[in-house]
């Protein structure tokens, strides 16, 4: 195992602590929350239930012996595990690389705890360095891409990719992120658009933090 795929696991079993019985689990999508599904079959007997983000990891679920529910069965999830690509010191985060931003924000919106897992590679100062995911309906691709476009970004069509609900993926460059609450709430506000990563407003807890020999806990 590689010293990246230990400081991932390391972050999973530490999640672990988290999950208390009868709990209803939600889980995002991604390689680090890969590594905590191959260590949920520990707890998973103590589990109600596991909510997916996305189809994939749905599957994964799966194999290591969970049973999934649907968003739709549960009024909450207790506590929901996910990565991310960027994380800032106030815990906003850049989601969206999988392509999975839609349903892991619709889970994390069911959350009563977010709890985000990353290694330290994704903490970052600001945000920005990594694109933001826009999820459009394809009759709105084009037209969103303009409006991106003119509010600052530059806006790439993530090419041969669907999301799990079938509709594309523009990669945003460079949007001007001072604010990014207004930068979220206005793309949110774009006609066509299904969803974003910009994570302003659905933030962690806390954050765990894997480095090579131990994980560092970020609360906000
Ligand atoms: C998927 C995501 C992931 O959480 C994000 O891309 C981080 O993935 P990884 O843990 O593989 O670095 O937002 O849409």
């Amino acid at each position: 195992m590689s010293q990246y795929d230990e400081a991932k696991k390391r972050v999973a079993l530490e999640a672990l602590k988290y999950i208390k019985s009868d709990a209803v689990i939600g889980v995002g999508t991604g390689s680090t929350v890969n590594a905590l599904i191959d260590v949920l079959p520990q707890v998973a007997s103590r589990c109600q239930a596991f909510v997916a983000s996305s189809k994939v990891t749905a599957e994964r679920l799966k194999q290591v012996g969970c049973l999934v529910d649907s968003p739709n069965q549960h009024a909450f999830v207790d506590v929901y595990f996910d990565g991310a690509d960027e994380c800032d010191p106030h815990g906003r985060l850049i989601k969206g690389g999988g392509g999975a931003m839609t349903g892991e924000r619709i889970v994390a919106s069911m959350a009563k705890q977010f709890i985000c897992l990353v290694d330290h590679s994704k903490l970052v100062p600001r945000l920005g360095r990594f694109p933001v995911a826009v999820e459009v309906l394809s009759m709105a691709r084009s037209q969103v891409a303009r409006s991106l476009l003119a509010l600052g970004g530059d806006p790439v069509y993530r090419e041969n990719f669907k999301t799990d609900h079938g509709n594309d993926v523009l990669d945003v460059y460079g949007l001007p992120l001072t604010d990014p609450v207004r930068i979220a709430d206005t793309i949110e506000r774009l006609i066509g658009v299904v969803g974003h990563g910009l994570f302003v407003d659905l933030k962690p807890a806390f954050t765990l933090v894997a480095y090579e020999d131990r994980v560092q806990t970020l609360s906000y």
